[in-house]
């Protein structure tokens, strides 16, 4: 039986500042991270490095499904380093083709859930269905949000063409769209500092 105790499941979309506050919190807990976006980057790094074109679903599902992958400290899929890589237009122009097809989320799902038993403490852990999906028993489930013009600041590189892209087909799509879940704390991040999301995800937890 999964255990769910001790996780704090982070969603919400691009540019929300998830990864910062979700690896911030981890600290402040000492509790283990996980970014599940790296691992959807991964398999996408290397499906286009193997020249597969993404449209090939069973050929990215193979991979996804016989992969090695680590995020921490570097992000490495069957031990070749994509840690810049996975941040590249490349991979963010074809990771949400990737991350919609269903059997990818499966074998990325049962891996995360995996992770997560082997950690001595709590696991803080960062998505799009998170709360939703993979832990559903989370003790605190947390939705960042903030407006798309912050969001396409934070995110420097990327256009906010190309975030809106992302997010439009990551809200949209049949198999776990992004969405806050029912029971989640929604928490604006627009006009705060990254301590002031920490501290309240800290209370909340807290209060639990
Ligand atoms: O958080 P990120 O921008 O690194 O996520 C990359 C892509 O992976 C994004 O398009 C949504 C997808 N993703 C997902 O579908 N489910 C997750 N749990 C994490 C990311």
């Amino acid at each position: 039986m999964m255990s769910t105790s001790n996780v704090v499941a982070i969603d919400g979309p691009a540019g929300s500042g998830k990864s910062t506050v979700a690896k911030l919190v981890a600290e402040r807990l000492e509790w283990s991270f996980l970014d599940t976006g790296a691992m959807y980057r991964a398999v996408t790094a290397l499906a286009l490095r193997n020249g597969v074109a993404l449209e090939r679903h069973e050929d990215v599902v193979q991979i996804a499904q016989e992969c090695l992958i680590d995020t921490i400290p570097r992000v490495t899929i069957n031990g070749l380093d994509v840690t810049e890589e996975i941040r590249g237009s490349d991979v963010n122009h074809g990771v949400s083709i990737v991350a919609a097809i269903p059997a990818v989320r499966d074998a990325m799902v049962e891996r995360q859930r995996e992770w997560s038993q082997r950690q001595a403490r709590g696991t803080v852990v960062e998505g799009r269905d998170i709360g939703t999906v993979v832990f559903p028993d989370a003790t605190l489930k947390v939705f960042l949000t903030a407006s798309p013009e912050e969001r396409a600041r934070r995110r420097g590189d990327e256009s906010a063409d190309s975030i809106n892209r992302r997010d439009e087909i990551d809200s949209t799509r049949a198999v776990s769209p992004l969405r806050a879940d029912e029971s989640a704390v929604v928490i604006d991040t627009t006009d705060k500092s990254i301590d002031q999301v920490i501290e309240e995800i800290v209370q909340c937890l807290h209060q639990r």
